[in-house]
C-alpha cells in the first residue's frame, strides 16, 4: 500500500470516483431550454432578474450582469472614476486580470505582498506602497478567504482611496459575519467553469453606490447611458466596451444560485474533515480559516513545508513532483500560478497598449516591477497546490476520505520521490 503509484504502486483514488462540478438537475436543463426557446439569446429577461437575485442574494442595492468577473473589474475601476495615470494597490498573488483590469482604463498598478499565510494581501504592507497618486486598492479575495477588511476601509478611509473588491472566488465569503462585495465601493464576482457559482462564463458587478453603478453600467454597454430594455438612442457618450452576458448563461447561473447556499454548506463541511483528518502530516501546510472569517472553500490550497521535508533546492521543482505524485494517486491536484503577477511579462516588458504605455504616458509617473520585492508571494507560489472539485458536490465524504489517505500517503513516503526523473522533460 505504502508504495507510491507514481513509483508503479495502486492508486488510492480509482479513476471516475471525482465527479465533475458544477452538479447539473432537471432545474437548470428548464430554465436553460427555456431561454433557448425565447426570442432573447443575447442580453435579455434573464440577465435583468439574474442581476436582481444576485444583488439580494449578496446583499447589495445594484448589480451589473457582465460576460466575465474581468469585465466586472473593468467597470469597478471605471465606476471608481479612476483614469489614466491613477496607481491602484494590487496583490502580487493572484489572477492576472485582478491587475490588468487597472491597465484596461490606462490606470497603473502598484503591487503589494501578500501575508503567507492568509494568501492575501498583506494590510501590513498596503501603506508603505501608497504614492500622491495612489486612488484606489484591489482588495482580493484570495481562494475564497475574505481579506482583512476592517483594516482595508481604515487604510481607505485615511487615505481616501476607492475600495473594489474583486471578490471573483469568493462568493458567499465573509469577513465578521458580513459578506464580501458589501464592504467596498464595488465589487467583481466570477461566474466561469470553476467558481462556486458556474454560469458557463460570465460575471457579476455589484455596487451600493447609484453613481458608481451608472459610470460601470456606461463601460458595459458601448458608453450609451440607456440600457438594452429602455429605448436606446445608440449613442456613444463615453468610452465603452461591450461587456454583457447573454440570456442562457444567465438563466444557467439562476439556476444555480438557488442551489449555491448548498453548495457552500458542503464545502464548509468537507473542508473541515478534510483539515481534520489532515492534521499533522509531516510537511504539508494546510489551509486555514481565521477566526471571523468564513471561508468558502472555493480552493483548498495547501502548501510544502520544505524544511520539514528536507528539500534544499529549487522549491518548484519539488512541488512539482509531490504535485505528479498526488495525480498519480488519483488526487486532483494542481499548480493555480507558476508566476507572481509583478514578473509576469506584462509587467517586465511594460508591454499594453503599445509605445510603453500606459507607463510612459505623460500624465503618469514612472513605476518599475521588482520581483524580488514580494517574497511572500514568491514562497507562496512556489510551495502551493491547490484542489477545488474533490470537496465540492456532487462528491461525498467518501472522495474527501479518499483525498486525505492519498495526500497522506505522499507526504508519508516524501523519501520514495525521485524528484528530478519525476521532473526531467519528457524526451
Ligand atoms: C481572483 C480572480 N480575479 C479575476 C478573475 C477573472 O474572472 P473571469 O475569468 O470570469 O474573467 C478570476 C477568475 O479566473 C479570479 O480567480
Amino acid at each position: 500500500m505504502s508504495k507510491l503509484a507514481i513509483n508503479g504502486g495502486t492508486p488510492v483514488i480509482k479513476p471516475g470516483m471525482i465527479k465533475s462540478w458544477p452538479p447539473i438537475s432537471d432545474k437548470d436543463r428548464k430554465m436553460v431550454m427555456a431561454s433557448l426557446e425565447s426570442e432573447y439569446h443575447s442580453h435579455g429577461p434573464n440577465c435583468t432578474a439574474f442581476a436582481t437575485e444576485f444583488a439580494e442574494w449578496n446583499g447589495n442595492k445594484f448589480a451589473i450582469n457582465a460576460n466575465s468577473g474581468t469585465a466586472a473589474l473593468h467597470m469597478g475601476i471605471v465606476g471608481c472614476g479612476l483614469g489614466t495615470g491613477d496607481h491602484v494597490l494590487v496583490p502580487a498573488y493572484s489572477w492576472s486580470s485582478t491587475a490588468t483590469c487597472v491597465l484596461h482604463h490606462n490606470c497603473i498598478p502598484v503591487f503589494v505582498d501578500i501575508d503567507f499565510k492568509t494568501m492575501n494581501m498583506d494590510v501590513k504592507k498596503i501603506e508603505a506602497a501608497i504614492t500622491p497618486k495612489t486612488k484606489a486598492i484591489v482588495a482580493a479575495h484570495m481562494h475564497g478567504l475574505a481579506m482583512d477588511m476592517g483594516a482595508v476601509m481604515r487604510i481607505a478611509k485615511k487615505h481616501k482611496l476607492r475600495v473594489i473588491e474583486d471578490a471573483c472566488q469568493a462568493h458567499g465569503a465573509m469577513y465578521k459575519g458580513q459578506k464580501v462585495g458589501t464592504f467596498g465601493d464595488c465589487a467583481a464576482f466570477s461566474f466561469n467553469q470553476n467558481k462556486c457559482l458556474c454560469s458557463g462564463e460570465g460575471g457579476m458587478f455589484v455596487t451600493n453606490n447609484e453613481e458608481v453603478w451608472n459610470k460601470a453600467k456606461q463601460l458595459w454597454s458601448f458608453g450609451e447611458t440607456r440600457t438594452p430594455e429602455e429605448s436606446r438612442d445608440y449613442h456613444a457618450y463615453a468610452l465603452g466596451w461591450m461587456y454583457r452576458g447573454n440570456d442562457m448563461s444567465a438563466a444557467f447561473g439562476r439556476a444555480q444560485l438557488t442551489k449555491l447556499d448548498g453548495y457552500l454548506k458542503t464545502q464548509h463541511e468537507h473542508a473541515s474533515l478534510l483539515i481534520d483528518l489532515l492534521k499533522g502530516t509531516p510537511a504539508l501546510i494546510l489551509p486555514n480559516e481565521p477566526k471571523g472569517y468564513t471561508h468558502n472553500w472555493y480552493n483548498f490550497t495547501s502548501r510544502i513545508d520544505m524544511k520539514a521535508a528536507g528539500w534544499t533546492g529549487n522549491p518548484a521543482v519539488f512541488r512539482n513532483a509531490v504535485m505528479k505524485a498526488l495525480q498519480a494517486e488519483g488526487a486532483q491536484v494542481g499548480v493555480w500560478q507558476n508566476f507572481i503577477l509583478p514578473a509576469m511579462t506584462v509587467f517586465q516588458a511594460q508591454n499594453a497598449y503599445g509605445y510603453g504605455c500606459p507607463w510612459g504616458c505623460p500624465h503618469t509617473e514612472p513605476v518599475k516591477y521588482d520581483p524580488e520585492a514580494f517574497p511572500g508571494a514568491q514562497k507562496h507560489t512556489d510551495t502551493h497546490f491547490g484542489m477545488t472539485y474533490p470537496i465540492r458536490q456532487p462528491n461525498t465524504k467518501a472522495v474527501v476520505r479518499a483525498t486525505a489517505k492519498a495526500f497522506k500517503k505522499v507526504f508519508e513516503n516524501l523519501d520514495q520521490l525521485d524528484v528530478e526523473a519525476i521532473t526531467a522533460p519528457k524526451k
